[in-house]
């Protein structure tokens, strides 16, 4: 698995889906651009989003607020003093590290030696082997189980009591190591925030410090009396936005999956207060039900219900997509009570109330949040679709994009570039270009036209060939099966307009 995402890693910068910034200053840690294919998926996942909430929600509507902020949202929020993860540095290799992944690390550990044992059992017992039978009974699985519950009980008692103290003894006790130096030499964990922050203003007296927004949905929360005003909106509604945040993440690993320039697809949903629970389960159910929709597969998705819940969220769960590297957190949907919308009327000292006509009365609505990562959306989707695929004649690199996000929808190939073959297929693009990004291309042969095709994940091409010039029809080629149709070129435009529809 580790070598299948290697190998997307490299085929999303040899297809132009996604460099590393600054490439030829050899990078920026954890900044990524996106490639001319890259930007195609994001965008077409982005209107998949916003289609879905905005197009089809008479009751939610969108905007698009400043990454700059006031900076006493970030005080009212409690980014400003809690948006911390707890730091520490091995002294002999001075490399920074999270305290809390060093430990969820050896957790892993204690995992893996499990699993280990297991494998090795079922290999020497074949069919005869009981899983949960050996599980329970086997001296070396149950020792290291116990450790690894201990550790487990320990580590979360350490986060639920904020003790950094405890948390870097429990680092000692484990006898971690520095994976760069192999010392156990650490400094004491501190807490780090994560926001980036800069200065707005022309003279140093009147310099403010700013903030680059760690999250989105802050901007929703501020802006939420000018929408609900100017909207005339009624409760329950929603408010959805995508756009740039910002964290300055310790451990940056797993390519786009922890980046600290990011995109987010946010929507806040204002509710009544006692009805969010009712909501958060809407919402859960809706959003599971919009990735599914992608075809990638029931089995790959799975909710991850939090029982550490932050102090102004009474129910959160997680949407985990199973990426080359486990099943991992895409997408957080967080029951937020009032504590947001409280703390800036508090802040403020502006009145964030809502007046109920049905219930003749004021209150500060509720929020449900549904809050996903546009980034590791594109991931889950490229490490869903990356195939490689044994043929009769050798083997190809295949994106199984839903056609629907596919960044090229149609490649347009004259077999020839003679005979008029190539004016023909002009033509056609010509036609269709207003409709979806058609590709053109001429150079190779069609095999080798195909595979490139294939590996930025075109769901469909067509040959244009000399009976396209008497017929007027051409052979449309299916990415997944290979399968050929003839078909006409004025039923184009409908054919590929069905099939690359949601
Ligand atoms: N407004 C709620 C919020 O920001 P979060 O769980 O911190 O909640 C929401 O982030 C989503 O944003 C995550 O599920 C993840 O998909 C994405 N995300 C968070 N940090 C990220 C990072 N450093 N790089 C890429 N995506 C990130």
């Amino acid at each position: 698995q580790e070598d299948v995402f290697k190998k997307l890693v490299s085929h999303c910068k040899e297809y132009g889906f996604v460099f590393p910034s600054s490439d030829i200053y050899d990078g920026l840690g954890a900044v990524y651009d996106y490639g001319q294919m890259g930007v195609e998926l994001k965008n077409n996942i982005k209107k998949y989003w916003w289609d879905s909430m905005v197009l089809l929600h008479e009751n939610i509507v969108g905007i698009d607020s400043a990454i700059f902020m006031h900076p006493t949202i970030w005080k009212a929020s409690g980014h400003v003093d809690a948006f911390n993860d707890p730091l520490i540095d091995n002294k002999d290799s001075k490399k920074r590290y999270r305290a809390d992944v060093l430990v969820e690390d050896q957790l892993a550990k204690y995992d893996e030696k499990i699993d280990k044992e297991v494998k090795k059992a079922a290999k020497r017992f074949g069919d005869a082997f009981d899983e949960e039978q050996f599980r329970a009974t086997n001296p070396r699985v149950l020792a290291n189980q116990e450790k690894r519950d201990a550790l487990h009980e320990r580590f979360a008692k350490a986060l639920n009591d904020n003790d950094l103290t405890e948390l870097r003894q429990i680092i000692v006790d484990e006898e971690i190591v520095c994976p760069i130096s192999g010392t156990r030499n650490w400094t004491e964990v501190r807490q780090f925030n994560l926001m980036f922050s800069t200065e707005m203003g022309s003279t140093a007296e009147s310099a403010m410090k700013v903030y680059l927004r760690p999250e989105t949905a802050q901007g929703i929360f501020v802006n939420y009396m000018n929408v609900q005003k100017s909207g005339r909106m009624k409760i329950p509604f929603g408010i959805a936005q995508i756009g740039k945040a910002f964290r300055n993440e310790i451990v940056a690993r797993q390519f786009i999956f922890r980046m600290r320039e990011f995109e987010q697809m946010e929507m806040q949903f204002f509710v009544r207060p006692g009805s969010e629970l009712e909501w958060f389960e809407m919402w859960k159910a809706q959003r599971l039900k919009w990735h599914e929709n992608l075809g990638l597969g029931h089995e790959n998705y799975r909710f991850h219900d939090h029982d550490k819940l932050a102090h102004y969220a009474n129910a959160a769960t997680d949407i985990e997509y199973l990426m080359p590297f486990g099943f991992k957190e895409v997408e957080g949907i967080h029951s937020r009570t009032d504590f947001d919308l409280s703390q800036h009327e508090k802040f403020s000292g502006k009145s964030i109330k809502y007046f109920d006509p049905e219930l003749n009365k004021s209150y500060v609505p509720y929020v449900v949040e549904t809050s996903i990562g546009l980034d590791r959306m594109f991931l889950s989707i490229m490490a869903g679709s990356f195939c490689e695929e044994e043929l009769e004649n050798g083997s190809r690199v295949v994106l199984k994009l839903p056609a629907a996000l596919a960044p090229v929808k149609l490649a347009v190939l004259p077999l020839v570039k003679k005979d008029g073959l190539p004016e023909k297929a002009r033509e056609i693009i010509d036609d269709l270009k207003f409709h979806f990004n058609c590709q053109y291309d001429e150079k190779d042969s069609i095999g080798k036209r195909y595979r490139r095709q294939d590996a930025i994940g075109t769901p469909y091409c067509i040959t244009v060939d000399h009976d396209s010039l008497k017929d007027n029809c051409v052979t449309l080629r299916n990415r997944d099966t290979m399968e050929q149709e003839r078909v006409a070129i004025a039923d184009l435009n409908n054919i590929i307009a069905d099939r690359v529809s949601i």
